[in-house]
């Protein structure tokens, strides 16, 4: 056959340099991820080798613990516990860091990057605090350093945002992106849970870690956010910059509240960028979505990113947003880039970040739900309303629960400052005629 007729017959990202190479790769890590990699490139890479023309052969994996049990078939003399030895042996042409955490990942990565080879990464801690560092890294390297998997596991977004919207104007990214904390508040929701039992059950089912605080106090959705953050708007938003509550707080009454009021209570991460300052406002916290919005249908652990842009409209992307088997097909597909690109020659830039300008949640502006309780007396109600329009916060739903001593009244405002709202609460909380102030959630998506 002619070389012609041969480019002519191959998958289209199949060229005739790639053709018979072998990328030869090193994992650091062999635990959820890294295993379920290392079984997901044995099954695929027949077919990987005939789309790309390149064999993929996992040659070294490293660990902490050799004598551990493992759910994966190594060939003797795979398995170390030398990280830095498998990034600098120059057998190995790319590395897959699925270790976590900040180090030694840190050092491997940039070690691997400095030496040449591209990096594929699902850690999320590292690159929401030093990721501009080491995409600055891998450009002056010249080599790629890809972390689809990073946020949202198996959910394509991040090629999404870097490639196919990277000309679009995207003006916010929102998602659920913690399927722990969407577990229990679907939990809570559907049958009624309060928040201990459900995260016992979620503890219980192996959705959550035995100490869930990364989780459930959005640790995690927070890192997730500031990477998808700076990806959409080009700038460099760092986990610092990401204002965070979590669900701890959420309780059965106001679960029921929403409900009743036709909303769903979510952990929402939310990266907003304000068209005409360029200011970015970053936040993770349980908010109110609508029945009718498309991210209230999102159940049990699964994810979904809403992404807004002024050109594409709308769009959402929903799947396992964690896993071992959906983290590690997002890992492969970024190795498959990685290695087309390292045969040809060639990689993808992230290019560079922008100083972002954070917007602090006080500055933010959102709708209200607030509840309280209150004495049963005459005038109440219009003292509580003078408190709102006191601090320049307009009502647009007011509704009372319960009568005499019970009485509860919730509001919804209209969009408010947070500091003016939060200025609300503190008057409220000085009146004698209001016994406490409960509840108050964001809306977000009406
Ligand atoms: N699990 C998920 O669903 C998921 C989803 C998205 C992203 N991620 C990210 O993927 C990464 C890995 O997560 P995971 O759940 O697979 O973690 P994991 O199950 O705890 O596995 C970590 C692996 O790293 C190894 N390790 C730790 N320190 C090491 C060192 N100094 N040198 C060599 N190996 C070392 C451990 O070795 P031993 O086995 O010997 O202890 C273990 O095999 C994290 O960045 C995480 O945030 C995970």
């Amino acid at each position: 056959m002619f070389l012609g007729d041969l480019a002519h017959s191959l998958d289209p990202v199949t060229t005739v340099e790639s053709q018979g190479k072998v990328v030869r790769i090193g994992v650091l890590g062999c635990g959820n991820v890294g295993a379920a990699f290392v079984r997901l490139v044995e099954q695929q890479s027949s077919t990987i080798e005939l789309r790309t023309g390149i064999r993929l052969e996992v040659v070294s994996v490293a660990v902490r613990n050799m004598s551990r049990d493992r759910d994966v078939q190594l060939p003797e003399g795979h398995l170390t516990r030398d990280a830095h030895a498998v990034v600098s042996d120059p057998s190995i042409d790319l590395i897959v860091e699925v270790i976590g955490g900040i180090e030694p990942a840190r050092e491997l990565i940039t070690a691997a990057l400095a030496a040449g080879k591209p990096v594929v990464t699902a850690n999320k801690e590292l690159l929401a605090n030093v990721g501009a560092e080491l995409y600055a890294a891998a450009d002056a390297a010249g080599v790629d350093l890809l972390f689809e998997a990073a946020v949202a596991g198996g959910i394509p977004v991040i090629r999404a945002l870097r490639e196919s919207l990277r000309g679009e104007p995207v003006s916010r990214v929102m998602g659920i992106i913690n399927g722990t904390t969407n577990f229990i508040l679907t939990k809570m929701t559907e049958e009624g849970a309060d928040y201990s039992a459900a995260l016992s059950e979620a503890q219980r089912l192996g959705f959550a870690e035995r100490d869930p605080t990364a989780d459930v106090e959005g640790f995690d959705a927070g890192a997730k956010a500031a990477i998808l953050a700076s990806i959409a708007f080009g700038a460099k938003v760092v986990a610092g910059d990401v204002y965070h509550e979590g669900i701890s707080r959420v309780t059965a009454a106001d679960i029921a509240v929403a409900k009743r009021l036709g909303y769903v209570i979510k952990l929402l991460g939310i990266a907003e960028r304000d068209r005409e300052t360029g200011e970015i406002a970053v936040r993770v916290h349980p908010a109110m979505v609508p029945n009718t919005h498309p991210l209230a249908s999102v159940r049990e652990s699964y994810n979904a990113v809403f992404i807004e842009g002024d050109a594409v409209g709308s769009l959402m992307f929903y799947g396992r947003g964690a896993g071992g088997n959906p983290t590690a097909s997002a890992v492969l597909g970024d190795v498959i880039d990685a290695a087309v690109n390292l045969v040809k020659g060639t990689h993808g830039s992230i290019g560079s970040f922008a100083k972002a300008v954070i917007r602090p949640i006080d500055e933010t502006s959102s709708e209200y739900l607030l509840s309280m309780e209150v004495a049963d007396k005459p005038g109440v109600l219009h003292a509580v309303t003078g408190a709102f329009a006191n601090n320049g916060v307009s009502i647009r739903a007011a509704e009372q629960e319960g009568i005499g001593a019970d009485a509860r009244l919730v509001f919804i405002t209209h969009e408010a400052k947070e500091s003016d709202l939060q200025a609300t609460v503190r008057q409220l909380r000085e009146m004698d005629v209001v016994k406490q102030v409960g509840g108050m959630l964001r809306v977000v998506g009406s």
